[in-house]
């Protein structure tokens, strides 16, 4: 018999304790990876996936690859979409383990995009103070960003992520294959961060993406072996960002690259506006706020002008700069008092800015309301 292939080496986030991100394909690397996971002593894994994900079949793909260890494995489903990151959805999972005959050792695998994700690792941060936690995220968005770095937490009233913990998880299985039934406009969601990933670290494969004629495009080329790649290298500019700064303390604070606006324009669209459209847009602000700070940077904005224009999937509002003066202000409330804006003066030089003047900000947003239009 042919020896196998020796699976690829996972990448590793290093925080204490650090632990493996598997990247891969098909359900033998599923089975594979989570085989090969060092845990400690188990008494049962209980999956939690939305609906939809379970539709498609991964939940029980996962739940299949965990017996296959020899450990009992049952499914706990909640709605798909972000109302299910609530405080009864929460609580109630606790009851629902409670149910299954969950202990401190059960541990909480999380199937699913980042609603998924965030709750069941908050959940696992929480229930009888907190038990082991695994990952298989689902969408594109979660494997290169929410996936890894071990921020969880549910939603409030009052605002997004009001409530949650750190809590890491023992190992993330990203499962490329699963991204072939997520639907188009969450793939270009997830496909706006792992650029802003690209941008952050300047990795080269970004040029990729630019069509000849100035469009950007995901790259036909960009499956099999190429599509692992690309994803590993984004997962690994996260990770690397997050072992030097796990709870946000300082440099974690680049991967809002673009945030600052986006977050703005979801307040302002009472969240009707998608993250990665909103991201997209703040990331051309972010270049045309460097540009006012700092003339005669910014190549890349020409770029991110064309990211914008495949992943937005809305029209920017054409709100007052006064409307968005006040949203971004919220932001800096939650973010200890200083509007800190994550500017890139080039491709992999990210670097945070509190002093930049309101002109600057007002200017910017005027450009971009005449480089898209506003929804009038
Ligand atoms: N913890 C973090 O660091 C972090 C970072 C970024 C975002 N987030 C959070 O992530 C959430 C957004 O995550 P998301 O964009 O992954 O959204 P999501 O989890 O809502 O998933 C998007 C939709 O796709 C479906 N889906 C998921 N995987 C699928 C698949 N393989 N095939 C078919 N359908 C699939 C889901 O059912 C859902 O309807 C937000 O709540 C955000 O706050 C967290
Ligand atoms: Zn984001």
């Amino acid at each position: 018999m042919p020896t196998p292939e020796p699976a690829t080496s996972p990448l590793l986030v290093n925080v204490t304790p650090p632990y493996p991100v598997h990247v891969g394909q098909g359900d033998s690397f599923l089975a594979n990876a989570i085989a090969g996971l060092a845990l400690p002593p188990l008494s049962q894994v209980v999956v939690v996936a939305d609906t939809q994900v379970a539709e498609h079949g991964h939940a029980d793909r996962v739940a299949a690859a965990w017996r296959a260890r020899g450990l009992p494995c049952n499914t706990l489903l909640v709605p798909a979409g972000e109302d299910s990151k609530s405080v009864p959805m929460w609580a109630g999972l606790h009851e629902r383990l409670l149910r299954l005959g969950a202990d401190r050792s059960t541990l909480v695998c999380a199937v699913g995009g980042g609603v998924v994700g965030d709750l069941a690792g908050f959940v696992a941060a929480t229930f009888m103070r907190g038990v082991p936690f695994v990952t298989v995220p689902t969408t594109l968005l979660a494997m290169v960003d929410a996936a890894v770095g071990g921020k969880t937490g549910i939603d409030l009233e009052a605002g997004k992520n009001l409530v949650g913990a750190f809590w890491q998880p023992l190992a993330v299985v990203a499962d490329a294959g699963m991204l072939a039934t997520l639907p188009q406009p969450h793939f270009r969601e997830g496909t706006v961060e792992l650029y802003k990933h690209a941008l952050l670290a300047n990795l080269p494969w970004r040029s990729e993406m630019h069509t000849r004629d100035g469009a950007v495009a995901w790259p036909a080329a960009w499956v099999g072996e190429r599509q692992l790649t690309v994803l590993r290298d984004a997962i690994h500019v996260k990770a690397s960002i997050v072992a030097r700064d796990p709870l946000e303390a300082g440099e974690r604070a680049h991967l809002n690259l673009g945030h600052t606006l986006a977050h703005a324009l979801e307040t302002i669209t009472q969240h009707r506006m998608r993250h990665g459209t909103a991201v997209a847009y703040g990331l051309v602000y972010a270049a045309m706020v460097g540009a006012g700070n700092r003339p005669g940077t910014h190549a890349w904005l020409p770029d991110v002008v064309a990211l914008a224009r495949w992943a937005a999937d809305a029209p920017l509002p054409h709100a007052s700069f006064e409307a968005l003066w006040t949203a971004m202000q919220r932001d800096k409330k939650r973010r200890g008092g200083r509007l800190s804006f994550v500017l890139l003066n080039e491709p992999g030089a990210p670097d945070t800015d509190t002093g930049i003047p309101e002109r600057v900000f007002r200017g910017a947003w005027d450009a971009l309301l005449a480089e898209f239009g506003g929804d009038a």
